[in-house]
């Protein structure tokens, strides 16, 4: 069933294999993408861009090389856009760039803006080929400005994607086993579903290793944002050749990633309608064919009502392990939440009211965008919205403890 969806049992939702390099004619977009930190820090990535011949995206061939196309645009897009911060943004994606990117996106099914599926499924390579999914091992095929953090972030959420993959193997033995009635076959697949949910839990503990949240929350984090939902891009963003009205897009968002959905969906999770409408709208963000996966999975029996029909003890067990591995799953999201975004902005605002000037200027923080001081990258209103999440999905429980 798996392999319909590009769903491994080994990876889950990640590429394998992905591409380091395209075909020599893809050339001038490999350049500047392996140089947009240096490019931005030298106020030089928009006149390097500029000059950019405009390439026959169509030459592209097979998924591998569209998904390094997505990624390598979508890296000089982000740059691009937000080379000189959230006051001196740009209304116009230039032709060369902007038409090469939406022909690349319409194959893939993707939106022509970096997300999860570019920057940490289709982004990594392994140092030693032989050695471990480790974070010695692990190395980013494209990067933005941040240095190790940006690989701390992206390869630790990596790392997660991997650490879940058994519960997306466990999925179709859980619904099968519902179908066919074998109550013993959904507890072992529940079970292996809530060890993937702690497992993944855990792995995002490295992100306090790998991530300085000043790092993060001062450098990192306009790189991810996009054109809608944000107030320094009001307007959108043209693409200039494809269309003359602006478009909007919004930014990466853990949202983006097919895992919590798929966990939704199995146990029956009913979001609240503002952040239901967000979550929905992020599955477009995803390949078509993860997003297919999910739509699956809801097709199936409810797997709830099947559990509160049995009324069996282990069953239950099984049952609720799970919603308390996702709750304790997004609370731990809600927890770097804090760390990352919430104590940096206090300290951001508090800088931004200080007479000392230098003070903020010599602080990495002070140089965040007062735009995302309450959003997320997606655009969310972050706490709310993931602490909407979290309770919403509290409430699937059938024996509350
Ligand atoms: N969505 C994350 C943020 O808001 C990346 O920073």
């Amino acid at each position: 069933i798996l392999d319909q969806f590009h769903v491994t049992e080994e990876y889950g939702f990640v590429l394998l294999r992905p591409l380091e390099n395209l075909p020599p004619y893809f050339q001038p977009w490999m350049e500047i993408a392996t140089r947009v930190p240096e490019l931005i820090e030298s106020h030089s990535l928009r006149e390097t861009v500029l000059k950019m011949p405009l390439l026959d995206a169509s030459l592209l061939r097979g998924h591998r090389q569209l998904r390094l196309g997505h990624l390598a645009l979508s890296i000089i897009t982000m740059g691009y856009v937000w080379q000189e911060g959230e006051r001196n943004t740009v209304k116009v994606l230039p032709r060369n760039l902007a038409v090469p990117f939406w022909e690349v996106s319409e194959r893939l099914g993707l939106p022509p803006i970096l997300t999860h599926a570019d920057a940490v499924l289709a982004n990594w390579k392994k140092r030693d080929p032989e050695g471990p999914f480790d974070m010695r091992n692990l190395e980013l095929v494209l990067t933005l400005p941040g240095g190790d953090s940006v690989r701390g972030f992206f390869m630790v959420t990596l790392l997660v994607e991997l650490a879940a993959a058994p519960g997306m193997r466990a999925i179709p033995e859980v619904v099968n086993g519902v179908c066919q009635g074998d109550v013993a076959m959904v507890i072992r697949g529940l079970e292996a579903l809530s060890e993937a949910m702690k497992s993944a839990k855990e792995t995002l503990k490295l992100m306090h290793v790998y991530v300085d949240p000043a790092v993060f929350y001062g450098i990192m984090r306009i790189y991810l944002s996009g054109w809608k939902d944000n107030p320094s891009m009001p307007d959108g963003l043209v693409y200039e050749g494809v269309q003359q009205e602006p478009l909007e897009f919004s930014g990466g968002s853990a949202a983006q990633s097919s895992l919590f959905h798929c966990f939704d969906e199995l146990l029956g999770v009913k979001h609240e309608a503002n952040s239901g409408a967000f979550l929905t709208r992020m599955r477009s963000y995803m390949p078509p064919t993860h997003k297919n996966f999910i739509l699956a999975i809801s097709a199936r029996p409810s797997l709830r009502d099947f559990v509160l029909q049995r009324a069996d003890a282990a069953l239950t067990d099984a049952f609720e392990d799970c919603v308390t591995q996702l709750v304790a799953l997004r609370g731990y999201h809600i927890n770097l939440v804090a760390r990352y975004i919430t104590l940096p902005a206090a300290r951001a605002k508090r800088l931004r009211t200080d007479e000392d000037a230098s003070a903020r200027e010599q602080d990495t923080v002070g140089k965040a965008p007062a735009a995302l001081e309450k959003r997320g990258t997606g655009g969310s209103g972050i706490m709310s919205f993931l602490k909407t999440v979290r309770d919403k999905t509290k409430t699937v429980s059938v024996s509350p403890r």
